[in-house]
């Protein structure tokens, strides 16, 4: 081999550099790629958004509203119980429900029923909501999130994982199913 193909050391080190950037830029992409796609999927690959028991009917009576809770389907063991989520329930009539996120749709506090005004009120910055979650006054420029819910087996389900905000549905393709 002749002297002028041999590799130099310039080149050897250049090469090693890319080579080295190369390794730490696919270690780097690991938590970025994980984090961009935790959305999407939850804990060992199940999905992020599962069908999750709220009660049976009866535990909430027509024509009020009531706090419900659940356990977020996908928890980790140092979630404790900041996996346990509320939300506000209100049955319309027999089968017709509303199943509200607590959050307030300005900032997220979390928003109160007042059943004597029959108005969701938030303590954050004063965003209030009529009964059916539409938006009353305040900074909120829409209404609260509901959960896509059915009923199964005389139970209220709900399909809970993400919070149901617009960017929510929109990845799932998923819209409200009340049309109260
Ligand atoms: S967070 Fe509710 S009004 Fe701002």
């Amino acid at each position: 081999m002749s002297e002028t193909l041999k590799p130099t050391r310039r080149t050897m080190l250049t090469r090693l550099g890319i080579l080295l950037n190369a390794g730490i830029g696919a270690v780097l992409a690991v938590p970025v790629v994980s984090y961009l796609l935790a959305p999407l999927r939850g804990k060992n690959g199940a999905p992020y958004n599962q069908w999750v028991k709220l009660g049976p009917l009866e535990q909430f009576p027509e024509g009020e509203t009531r706090l419900a809770t659940f356990r977020n389907p996908v928890v980790r063991p140092w979630d404790g119980q900041t996996a346990d989520i509320p939300c506000w329930v209100r049955r319309i009539d027999a089968e017709k429900f509303q199943v509200f996120a607590i959050n307030c749709a300005h900032l997220g506090c979390p928003v109160r029923w007042f059943a004597a005004s029959g108005l969701f009120m938030c303590p954050c910055h004063g965003g209030v909501y009529y009964a059916d979650g539409s938006r009353a006054s305040g900074p909120p420029e829409r209404g609260l999130f509901e959960y896509e819910h059915k009923v199964e087996d005389g139970e209220l389900v709900i399909l809970a994982g993400q919070l149901p905000t617009l960017a929510a549905q929109d990845r799932t393709g998923r819209r409200k199913t009340c049309d109260c």
